[in-house]
């Protein structure tokens, strides 16, 4: 009997919810086009406008934590967080976001500690740089993946203020970095590129750089000290190292040189989104949270207001998400449709790219976010 694979699938605020069904759209042809596969979606509303909407009782309904942790075989998130009329962001009276508490609940509670974020360039993608489009760097020169620890850093929960007669006088965030954090996260970028067997463009050699700010903070020297520890039980690894700082621009002039990439969590947040302009756009940028038994897969980009309700945003970061989400369940399940059918979405969107007619206004088009999803799944069906 075939295996139904559950899907929980929540879009989330603003263009969330216009890309995610185009990601659906892609998973459903995969499902007509490959016998053997049987998804279930389970949907959810979250973030900031669900919870406008009821009236600021729940980010998400109660129970959808509890679904995601027991039933899910994969979670399929859009984007988080949401705007006032007047700019500022929908937030809680202390401050906090709404709909943080669903992104950080999912990626520490289900403890999903590496973040997958692959950044590659498609043929026929152009750069917008400075108001024009134009070709600047070539495709097989940017394929890098980072892997960006996701549970800990500045991002743990270690927040403080000191409140001196309702005045915040001093806040302070503590960046934990654990050796328990680091090495799982350092030992996961060695073994996926070993896996991805790819090599960096510029010269073929399997290569994880080490991203750090080792020359001035003690948790990246751990973190260094830990990834050199690692390092020496991956002998065809070439080991390489980068202060943050630098490697913001030697991505940008030399991204060929780039195989693989670990690095703690803040620092990865802000190098995926520069990477993203390799990629020619934050609407090209996948990304997969995944721990030792859960996934949750979802474009890097927001929930872009500006751009919500108007069916105009790419949505191949969603597809492409989608894309990482079959690639990941289908090895975690030994599945080969699965494994087959992430292969047919990528080699869609890379056929669409290269055609040139289908693309979005942030490649240099006009199709609407609707025209790129039925062109997506209309292209897998036809393979
Ligand atoms: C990301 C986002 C989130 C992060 C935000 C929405 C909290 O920027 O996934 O990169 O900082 O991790
Ligand atoms: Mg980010």
């Amino acid at each position: 009997m075939t295996k139904k694979y559950k899907i929980v699938v929540l879009p989330g605020d603003g263009i969330g919810q216009e890309v995610v069904p185009q990601a659906l759209k892609a998973l459903k042809a995969v499902e007509e086009k490959n016998k053997g596969i049987n998804f279930e979606f389970i949907e959810y509303p979250c973030g900031g406008q669900y919870w406008l909407k009821n009236g600021k009782k729940e980010e998400w309904p109660a129970e959808t934590y509890e679904v995601c942790q027991k039933e899910s075989d994969a979670i399929l998130l859009g984007a988080i967080g949401w705007t006032n009329p007047d700019g500022t962001t929908v937030s809680y009276p202390d401050g906090k976001m709404v709909g943080l508490n669903i992104l950080f609940g999912l990626r520490f509670g289900l403890d999903l500690y590496a973040n997958i974020r692959p950044t590659k360039l498609y043929e026929g993608v152009p750069h917008k740089i400075s108001g024009e489009f134009r070709q600047i760097w070539k495709p097989e020169n940017v394929d890098f993946v980072v892997i960006r620890e996701n549970t800990e850093g500045l991002y743990s929960d270690t927040h403080g203020k000191l409140d001196r007669g309702g005045k915040v006088e001093i806040a302070t965030d503590t960046r934990l970095i654990t050796r328990k954090g680091s090495e799982r996260v350092i030992n996961f970028a060695f073994d996926y590129c070993t896996q991805r067997n790819k090599g960096s463009p510029s010269d073929g050699k399997l290569r994880v750089t080490c991203i750090d700010k080792s020359n001035v903070t003690a948790g990246c020297k751990l973190f260094r000290q830990i990834y050199q520890e690692i390092a020496k039980h991956y002998p065809e690894i070439e080991q390489d190292y980068a202060f943050i700082d630098a490697f913001t621009q030697w991505i940008i002039r030399n991204p060929e040189w780039y195989d693989v990439g670990v690095v703690p969590n803040m620092f990865g947040d802000i190098a995926t989104d520069l990477a993203a302009v390799l990629q020619g756009s934050m609407g090209m940028a996948a990304s997969g949270n995944v721990g030792d038994e859960k996934g949750m897969f979802e474009p890097i980009h927001g929930s872009a207001p500006r751009h919500a309700g108007k069916n105009e945003a790419n949505p191949m970061a969603a597809i492409l998400s989608a894309h990482m989400l079959l690639d990941w369940l289908g090895n975690r399940n030994n599945d080969i449709n699965l494994k087959n059918g992430a292969k047919q979405v990528e080699r869609a969107i890379e056929e669409i790219l290269k055609e040139g007619k289908i693309k979005t206004y942030d490649l240099g088009g006009s199709s609407k976010t609707s025209e790129v999803g039925d062109a997506i799944a209309s292209r897998i069906k036809s393979f």
